[in-house]
């Protein structure tokens, strides 16, 4: 659950910048492009993957002892049928409805089992009290009443194996199961309950037998109904009405003696063309942690999936009107305005308003270098002049390089950080007016580009909380950017009704 919870998070996370690059005319929320650090995406190597070390599994079988416990005194046994005695000197009996009254669970050990590449959990000692109702059937007499059983010493051992099935859904099967009890002793009441229990004690054992035999079944069973929960698990997510996130596995769980691995695909796709970006995720090697629960290896292809997603899709493209400029503000999108940048302009074609279209040249490509992140950004700009007539002249067009570099942290439980640009170069492309020079152009408009750039860096820097889902959530995170990837390190505290576990 908690895993699913995660996804689903993050995949809200995609939503949002997706909602960032398709409105630009929306007001943008600057924090998301920290967010995209928490995103994800990919090829035949994991873009994404999730290390669960001991410390990890161990608060989970915490968590899950607990769980299991409280909902012991809700289970309600299969009946157990049997029969004493032999031809027409024999009873057959039922006990039926059976619960459990009582159930200590005493701590459980569970391991990552290298051998098989899952899980090994054992019980020992565990002692169960459990009431239930008898009948007998003797020849044409019927009986019946009620029992109190009680279990001692019982161990069980299950080992389950993991896996990938075709569709890239975690498989879970069983291996092994094992399970014995020590004694027990049954208590009959009504009807003929001092008889039947006379024959009982003479047939002793029949009765352990049967339970123990029920046992392991019952343990296979509800691995079954996991399983199949599993396989009926979307491993792709619709982040919105045109995106959707693949989370398949991309190979089965590593499994060693101290941590498990998943290598998850976490591709942003578009839904209609489902199209492959066209390059791979580079394989990386996630550090084993094994201070903290689990860690989270993000590689940079995640971001420059869902970047090539939105390009593709052609949502990196606006069009700017001149109606689109607050009134005081000193430019405007006027050829008569436009002497100090390009000279010809005013002279040829005297009072007209512009429009500007703006589109990204290439889609927007993330790197992880160690402890910062760069952007590199090249967008185009093409100028057109209005007619009286309505007609849209060409001007020129200009090439927009930028580069930036951008550092995150995790404090406490917010996510900040700070960008900064690296390299702003402005070029002219194409030009129906003639040449003109560039440099005042670029002066100005990098200067908007810096004052911009600090607005966002207030935000950055105010951060944001971390991702919280509704039964757990994360502490002690650590963040630090290596060579192609983001690692996370966390603990997590999962929920409980009461209060934190
Ligand atoms: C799984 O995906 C399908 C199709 O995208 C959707 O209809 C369904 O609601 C999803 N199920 C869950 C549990 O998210
Ligand atoms: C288990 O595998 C991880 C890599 O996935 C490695 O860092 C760690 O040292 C291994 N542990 C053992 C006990 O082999
Ligand atoms: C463009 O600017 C000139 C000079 O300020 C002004 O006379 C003209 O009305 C403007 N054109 C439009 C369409 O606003
Ligand atoms: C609109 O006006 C421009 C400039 O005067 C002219 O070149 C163009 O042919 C006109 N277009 C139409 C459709 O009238
Ligand atoms: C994040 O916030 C912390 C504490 O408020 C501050 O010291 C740090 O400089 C900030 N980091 C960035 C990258 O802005
Ligand atoms: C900025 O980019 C241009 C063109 O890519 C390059 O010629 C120039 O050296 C870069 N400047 C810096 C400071 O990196």
């Amino acid at each position: 659950m908690l895993f699913r919870e995660l996804t689903f998070n993050l995949a809200n996370t995609v939503h949002f910048i997706l909602q960032y690059f398709r409105g630009p005319r929306k007001m943008l929320p600057p924090v998301i492009v920290m967010f995209m650090l928490i995103s994800f995406t990919c090829g035949e190597n994991p873009a994404l993957q999730v290390t669960l070390t001991d410390k990890g599994l161990q608060y989970g079988k915490n968590v899950g002892t607990e769980w299991v416990q409280e909902r012991l005194a809700l289970v309600t046994l299969p009946d157990i049928n049997g029969k004493f005695g032999y031809g027409i000197m024999s009873i057959d009996y039922t006990l039926t409805g059976i619960t459990i009254a009582k159930c200590d669970l005493p701590e459980p050990s569970v391991q990552f089992y290298q051998d098989t590449g899952g899980f090994k959990t054992s019980i020992s000692g565990l002692s169960v009290a459990l009431t239930g109702g008898w009948m007998t059937n003797f020849g044409i007499i019927h009986d019946g009443g009620s029992f109190n059983m009680a279990i001692f010493n019982m161990d069980l051992t299950s080992i389950v194996k993991l896996g990938k099935d075709a569709d890239g859904h975690l498989s879970v099967t069983s291996v092994h199961c094992d399970a014995h009890i020590g004694d027990e002793q049954i208590q009959f009441h009504g009807g003929a309950s001092w008889l039947f229990q006379q024959v009982v004690d003479l047939f002793k054992g029949q009765i352990k037998g049967k339970i123990e035999g029920t046992i392991c079944p019952y343990v296979m069973e509800s691995i079954e109904t996991l399983e199949y929960h599993l396989q009926a698990m979307n491993v792709s997510f619709d982040v919105d009405e045109a995106f959707t996130f693949d989370l398949s596995l991309t190979g089965a769980p590593l499994i060693n003696a101290s941590s498990m691995n998943l290598g998850l695909k976490g591709v942003l796709y578009d839904i209609e063309t489902h199209k492959d970006p066209p390059f791979e995720a580079q394989p990386f090697t996630l550090p084993e942690q094994p201070g903290y629960m689990f860690s989270m290896g993000l590689s940079e292809f995640t971001l420059n999936s869902a970047a090539y997603g939105v390009y593709s899709a052609g949502w990196l493209k606006a069009l700017i009107t001149d109606s689109m400029i607050p009134p005081h503000f000193p430019v405007h999108l006027n050829t008569s305005l436009m002497g100090p940048y390009i000279p010809q302009l005013p002279k040829m074609f005297p009072g007209l308003l512009m429009n500007l279209q703006i589109y990204a040249r290439e889609f927007p490509m993330f790197s992880f270098h160690p402890g910062v992140v760069k952007l590199g950004l090249q967008g185009a700009v093409k100028a057109f002049a209005i007619q009286p007539n309505g007609t849209h002249t060409p001007l020129f067009k200009l090439n927009v390089d930028s580069k930036f570099s951008g550092k995150v942290q995790i404090v406490g439980r917010r996510l900040n950080g700070s960008m900064a640009l690296d390299n702003y170069t402005l070029t002219l492309a194409g030009s129906e007016v003639g040449p003109f020079k560039t440099d005042t152009l670029e002066r100005f408009t990098r200067g908007g580009m810096m004052m911009a750039l600090s607005k966002l860096n207030v935000a950055l820097g105010k951060g944001v909380d971390l991702p919280r889902m509704r039964h757990a959530q994360l502490v002690n995170t650590v963040l630090s950017v290596e060579e192609g990837f983001v690692a996370i390190s966390s603990d997590a505290q999962v929920l409980t009704d009461r209060g934190f576990n």
